[in-house]
């Protein structure tokens, strides 16, 4: 541990900065942050505040003067997005993480926890994924820009607390999804992605749905309720200089998941699965010891997470992200 840190709760007078409090995770943190009775949370929109305005984050943190940041803001997407545009997720997430953690730096933030996202793992880790596999292998090359970038984040907050001393922190997040979620057809991930294609099946009164690949790969969603919460829950009781995984612990396969979302929203046709399609790699499950040795673990079952995520798709039509 470093010396600055004792574990304990954090100051509720304290001023938290959330940087992407509209997304998904900043969202789910900013209610979580919010209900456990901090009273001065500070956020921005990108189009109040791009992040990649270096002086403009400066000077935006000098004024508010956080004692705690959340790093949520980030360029994120599907894995089409992130093959087509390797740049923009390259040079954009470069750009907001550094001028977050630089400017936090300068103001001498006291608990920082930077988000990064399982890809950071090589593409052909051991299953479940442990955290000391960071850079013992080769990444998947769809999302490797991405991931570099969250790799350099987790360098840049290791080096933070060497060269000053801070106890800054890493969470690595498995597939999250909830209420807050992207569901446009070029932005989202798998999840959403179902959601959306099964309620409109049902609304079209369609009978059949196609998804890709076979539905046999194996994948692990973690409710972003309970993310924020294991968030805040590292804050208050995790320092050290090595990222720790953020998930369920457990896996389903596509088709599994397929099946008990169709159940949730009331699908009653056919699913085909169109095996022309690449399935991805066929298992990515994070190993959970690490963040349950730091005294945590999920609550929010998959289906229980789920029919609160459909509730929230269906009262938010019209006000959906469109890209
Ligand atoms: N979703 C997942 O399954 C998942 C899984 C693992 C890890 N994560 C990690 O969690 C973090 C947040 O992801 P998310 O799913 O919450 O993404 P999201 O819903 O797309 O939210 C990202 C947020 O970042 C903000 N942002 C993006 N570019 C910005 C800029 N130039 N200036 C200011 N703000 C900017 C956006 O602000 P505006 O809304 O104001 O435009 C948005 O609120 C990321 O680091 C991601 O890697 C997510």
């Amino acid at each position: 541990m470093s010396d600055s840190f004792t574990p304990g709760p954090l100051d509720r007078d304290a001023t938290v900065y959330v940087a992407g409090h509209r997304g998904l995770v900043g969202s789910a943190i900013w209610r979580r942050l919010a209900a456990e009775g901090f009273t001065r949370l500070v956020g921005a929109t990108s189009s109040e505040l791009d992040l990649k305005d270096r002086d403009k984050v400066f000077a935006f943190l000098a004024e508010h003067k956080p004692r705690y940041v959340v790093l949520a803001a980030a360029k994120v997407g599907g894995i089409m997005a992130n093959n087509t545009y390797p740049v923009d997720f390259l040079s954009e997430n470069l750009q907001i993480q550094l001028n977050v953690m630089d400017a936090a730096l300068e103001q001498r933030v006291q608990r920082l926890l930077f988000l990064g996202s399982s890809c950071i793992y090589p593409k052909l880790a051991p299953q479940p994924i442990p955290e000391d596999s960071l850079l013992t292998g080769h990444l998947e090359p769809t999302n490797d820009a991405y991931a570099i970038a969250k790799i350099a984040g987790i360098l840049q907050v290791q080096a933070v607390r060497r060269q000053y001393d801070l106890p800054w922190i890493s969470a690595m997040p498995t597939n999250l999804y909830g209420p807050g979620d992207n569901f446009s057809p070029q932005g989202s991930h798998v999840l959403p992605a179902l959601i959306r294609r099964y309620d409109e099946a049902v609304r079209d009164g369609a009978t059949e749905v196609t998804n890709w690949g076979t539905g046999s790969p194996r994948r692990e969603f973690l409710h972003v309720d309970d993310m924020a919460h294991a968030c805040l829950h590292l804050l208050e009781h995790y320092d050290g200089p090595e990222q720790v995984n953020v998930g369920t612990g457990k896996d389903s396969t596509i088709k599994e998941i397929a099946e008990t979302i169709a159940g949730v929203v009331g699908f009653e046709g056919t699913t085909n699965w169109d095996t022309s399609k690449p399935d991805g790699t066929p298992q990515k499950l994070l190993d959970v010891s690490k963040l349950a040795k730091a005294g945590w673990t999920a609550r929010i079952g998959l289906e229980e997470g789920l029919r609160s995520t459909v509730e929230w798709y269906r009262a938010h039509q019209g006000e959906l992200r469109e890209k």
